[in-house]
């Protein structure tokens, strides 16, 4: 396939993605695709490597029932998806720079001792100074959730780009989700946060065309 219909067939799943409502309950994503979408956020970049982030996939038809009252934004998606998912990321128990996880990532990053000293020293004055990300418990979360929103974009336009729609979810009580998947035995721990869900499957309805505003207002250049 040469460059320009490349560019095209790319352009076509970022306009065949859209925030889908409900999804065909009877018509599943066939278990290799998904595994290709979870793929595309293993792989998904992150700040110096760390990968904070981690994703629950939800089938069990008695959790998706136990989420509904407190996921206001996305009733139709939690009854109808094929895959549904909550994305969770990293708190500062995980995400300090003296935590026993960043010396677990840099080992398996393999990195020399002679190295980490040095990314060590660098990673320490990035939280302290840099993005002052040591003032708040919310200000490490929000950094790990910014990460683990590349993975929820590159999932959702690998998912476009054969075929599967998608929407991402933010309409939800943080506390209360959490509190439920506590009782349910299946978040524990206090490392783990929930930052944003999203929902896979085949669409109803034809979605409205897309707003957007123009390039112009978008970017500027100097
Ligand atoms: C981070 C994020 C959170 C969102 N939360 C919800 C949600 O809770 N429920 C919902 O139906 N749509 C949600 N949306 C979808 C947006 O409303 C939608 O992407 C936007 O209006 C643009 O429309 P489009 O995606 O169909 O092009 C969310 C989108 C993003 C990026």
């Amino acid at each position: 396939m040469n460059i320009q219909d490349k560019k095209q067939e790319i352009l076509k799943a970022f306009q065949f993605r859209h925030a889908a409502k409900t999804f065909q309950v009877d018509k599943k994503i066939p278990q290799e695709d998904f595994h290709f979408i979870l793929e595309t956020a293993r792989l998904s970049p992150s700040s110096f490597g760390y990968e904070p982030w981690k994703i629950l996939v939800v089938q069990n038809k008695e959790i998706r029932e136990k989420l509904m009252p407190c996921t206001w934004g996305g009733k139709g998606q939690l009854q109808t998806a094929s895959h549904f998912i909550l994305i969770f990321s990293r708190n500062e128990k995980d995400m300090h720079h003296e935590s026993p996880y960043i010396q677990h990532m840099m080992d398996a990053n393999g990195l020399p001792e002679e190295s980490q000293k040095i990314r060590r020293s660098i990673f320490k004055t990035f939280q302290e100074s840099d993005f002052k990300l040591l003032e708040s418990s919310r200000a490490m979360f929000d950094w790990s959730s910014k990460q683990s929103y590349i993975a929820l974009a590159n999932m959702m336009t690998s998912a476009a780009q054969i075929g599967i729609d998608s929407c991402p979810i933010e309409g939800f009580d943080k506390d209360k989700v959490e509190q439920v998947l506590r009782e349910e035995g299946i978040l524990t721990g206090d490392n783990l946060e929930l930052s944003v869900m999203a929902a896979f499957g085949y669409r109803v309805d034809e979605p409205r065309a897309k707003t957007r505003q123009s390039l112009d207002t978008l970017v500027n250049w100097v």
